[in-house]
């Protein structure tokens, strides 16, 4: 009676919505989280684990907030006030039959952030806020598409921008690379987020403790929280089917960060040094990650 179970069980469509059975499509993965659970390291619950169908609509999400970070590329340029950038991003993804996530979210009054210099994130678009020559900026854009999320974000650099400020960016984005690079199925959240932290570091830089990534799907923000200054061997393994965001914010001087007062958003450097943050949401694999949101 037992066995007869068992067999049906293996042969029953898989619980991650793939359609295959259940011993071709998630019983070693499942074996594989046993084995890890009793070794005592964190395992992602099933609710993380993205079914086919989920990660489509990631992608149709992401058609979105790609196009829209390409059309703000286009167009951003000195004497533009970020309120503008935000008109932007409003109406191309509205136009594209997407809702602009942050728009309303927790409160958050725009539906973009934007941050420039010495601002971490969270920045709130506004008429008097004018880009000039020497600014660095992200524009960080997320997409709300038939209930899915997407999440990414780029630097601009506007005009003279001096050294020092430009290789910040560059390193900001380096260190968003190691990250793709360290996600590898089955190590830790941990690892990738140490190697995040040493890139950093080699170059003389810190990075934020407080704020990181997260799992991103049907809600803005899931399960996992992704750091950037972790420790090897720490945090939720990372397998295949899991998405989640790398964001890593990398300052030019102290990680110490305060948040404004009045408006109770925008985060920014505690020593006034810039900071600068590129963003993409990604898919863990079988044999490491691909990025679905730039
Ligand atoms: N896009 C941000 C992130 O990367 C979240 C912004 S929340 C908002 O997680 F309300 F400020 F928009
Ligand atoms: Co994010």
């Amino acid at each position: 009676m037992k066995l007869t179970n068992a067999k049906l069980d293996r042969n029953a469509p898989c619980w991650c919505g793939s359609g295959r059975k259940y011993k071709q499509c998630h019983m070693a993965f499942d074996e594989k989280i046993r084995m890890a659970e009793l070794k005592g390291h964190e395992v992602p619950p099933r609710r993380l684990i993205k079914s086919p169908a989920d990660i489509e609509g990631i992608r149709e999400s992401a058609k979105i907030n790609i196009a829209v970070l390409d059309l703000v590329a286009e167009k951003i340029s000195i004497g533009m006030s970020t309120e503008e950038i935000n008109r932007i991003v409003h109406e191309k993804t509205l136009s594209m039959g997407g809702i602009p996530a942050p728009l309303n979210y927790e409160g958050f009054p725009k539906s973009v952030c934007t941050s420039l210099n010495e601002e971490v994130c969270h920045g709130i678009p506004d008429d008097s806020i004018i880009l000039k020559d020497g600014d660095i900026i992200n524009v960080d854009v997320s997409t709300i598409y038939k209930g899915y999320f997407s999440d990414s974000s780029r630097m601009f650099c506007m005009g003279n921008v001096s050294p020092e400020k430009k290789r910040l960016v560059e390193v900001a984005r380096e260190c968003m690379e190691e990250g793709i690079k360290n996600v590898i199925p089955w190590h830790f959240l941990g690892d990738m987020g140490a190697a995040v932290h040493a890139h950093a570091l080699k170059n003389g830089y810190t990075v934020v403790r407080q704020i990181g990534g997260h799992g991103c799907g049907k809600e803005f923000h899931e399960d996992p929280w992704v750091g950037y200054t972790t420790s090897p061997g720490t945090g939720m393994l990372m397998v295949p089917g899991m998405v989640f965001t790398i964001e890593p914010m990398v300052n030019m001087g102290g990680d110490a960060i305060y948040e404004d007062e009045d408006n109770g958003w925008t985060i920014r450097t505690e020593d006034g040094k810039p900071s600068a943050q590129w963003e993409v949401q990604v898919l863990v694999t079988e044999t490491g990650c691909e990025v679905l949101t730039w």
